[in-house]
This record gives C-alpha cells, sequence and structure tokens, in this order.
C-alpha cells in the first residue's frame, strides 16, 4: 500500500505522515528532506540557490545516506528549501528515490507537496492536509518559542504565505491536492483527532478495495 500525504508547512502532515505509518507498518519518508539536502549541498558549496545549474549538480550528487543529518530540520532550511524546489532538473533529479522508495515491500507513506499528483499519481490513498495560515503560524510561532529563539508571529506568519505562494506558484510540480486526494483541516483537529480522521480515510480506502 502507498499513501501520499501532502500539504503546506506546519499543517500537520509530517506528524500524521510518521504515526500512520508506524500504525499500518509501512516505511515512511520525508521528501522534504530531499529538496533540503539539496539546498545545504549548494550552500556548503558556496554556491547561489538560485543558480539553477548549480542546484541541478548538487541534486544529481545527493547522497541519501545523509539524509538523516539533523542540521536538514533546521527550520531556516524550509525556505531554502523551497528555492531550490522550484527548478525543474532538481525536482527530476529527486523522482526515481521518490518512486523506488515508494515500492518498499512493506508499503509506504510518503509525504510532500507533490506525492499525490507527480510522485505516485497511483498511491492507493491520497491525503491533502491543510490548515488556515494563521493556525499554520500559531503552531510554528508556538515551536519556536518552546525552543527558545525570538520570533514574532507577524515574522512568522509572513514567512508561511511567502513559502505557499512560492510553492503553489511554481510551474514545475506546484504544490495542490490531486483531484482524487481527501482534504483534511486540521485547523480545529488536533492530533489526535486528525489521526483517526486519517486513519479512518485509509482503512476505507484500503477495505474496499480488499487489500487491508
Ligand atoms: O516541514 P516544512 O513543511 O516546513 O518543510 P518541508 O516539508 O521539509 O519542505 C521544505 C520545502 O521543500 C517546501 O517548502 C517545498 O518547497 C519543498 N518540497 C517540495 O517542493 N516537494 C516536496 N515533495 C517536499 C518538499
Amino acid at each position: 500500500m502507498i499513501v501520499a500525504i501532502d500539504g503546506p508547512a506546519a499543517s500537520g502532515k509530517g506528524t500524521l505522515a510518521k504515526r500512520i505509518a508506524a500504525h499500518f507498518g509501512l516505511a515512511h519518508l520525508d521528501t522534504g528532506l530531499l529538496y533540503r539536502a539539496v539546498a545545504r549541498d549548494v550552500r556548503n558549496r558556496g554556491e547561489a540557490l538560485d543558480d539553477a545549474a548549480a542546484a541541478a549538480r548538487a541534486a544529481g550528487s545527493l547522497d541519501p545516506t545523509t539524509l538523516d543529518d539533523p542540521a536538514l530540520r533546521d527550520p531556516g532550511l524550509g525556505e531554502a528549501a523551497s528555492i531550490v524546489a522550484r527548478i525543474p532538473q532538481v525536482r527530476a533529479a529527486m523522482l526515481d528515490y521518490q518512486r523506488a522508495f515508494a515500492r518498499s515491500e512493506q508499503g509506504a507513506v510518503l509525504d510532500g507537496r507533490d506525492i499525490g499528483t507527480v510522485v505516485c499519481p497511483d498511491a492507493d490513498v491520497k491525503l491533502f492536509v491543510t490548515a488556515t495560515a494563521k493556525v499554520r503560524a500559531e503552531r510554528r510561532h508556538r515551536e519556536k518559542i518552546a525552543r527558545g529563539e525570538a520570533a514574532t508571529f507577524e515574522a512568522v506568519l509572513d514567512d508561511i504565505q511567502r513559502r505557499d505562494r512560492r510553492d503553489a506558484g511554481r510551474a514545475a510540480s506546484p504544490m495542490r491536492p490531486a483531484a482524487d486526494a481527501f482534504l483534511l483541516d486540521t485547523s480545529n483537529l488536533d492530533i489526535e483527532a486528525a489521526f483517526d480522521t486519517a486513519v479512518g480515510v485509509i482503512a476505507r480506502k484500503v477495505g474496499q478495495r480488499g487489500r487491508c
């Protein structure tokens, strides 16, 4: 079984994807890490993030064994990742790895922006996880404060909206729900309620196909 989970920053898709994978015994790939790793490698080489040739070179030589680098989770890298993620050659270079992962023997959950539309259009279940920009900014702001970082709510909201525009507005694989995706709005749901809803959707879908 392949579960595709897409959605914008701080929608809760990462936490959901992890829990769904554990619940159904599936492998999990956070595909944002791929674009974060490309951005890290471009920076480490002292090249510009919006230099398409430099980003394509970094994508072509990406070492997937470095995806567990804790530095990739650095919140600032999300913005950098969205810059290299606009470049078609970068996206193309990430496809084989993602599709091979999706074929994991035990099945897989992949979360990102274009899993249901481009990477795995034949996924068994597609979820598009959203929440209003205000709610997502509140979540990110709370996380930052908890980590002891100085950040205003307005700056976090601005960051989220800029990234939404970049991800949804790009020509190559823009972030959008697949036509057959289940829309899960978590604006008024805590993680438990969102998880219960997602498990129900997956069980129904897979049950219908007799492959539960
Ligand atoms: O965790 P957060 O949502 O902040 O970021 P992420 O999922 O790690 O993704 C970082 C950036 O990578 C996104 O803003 C997208 O521009 C890009 N990305 C993408 O284009 N396609 C994906 N499948 C995953 C991430």
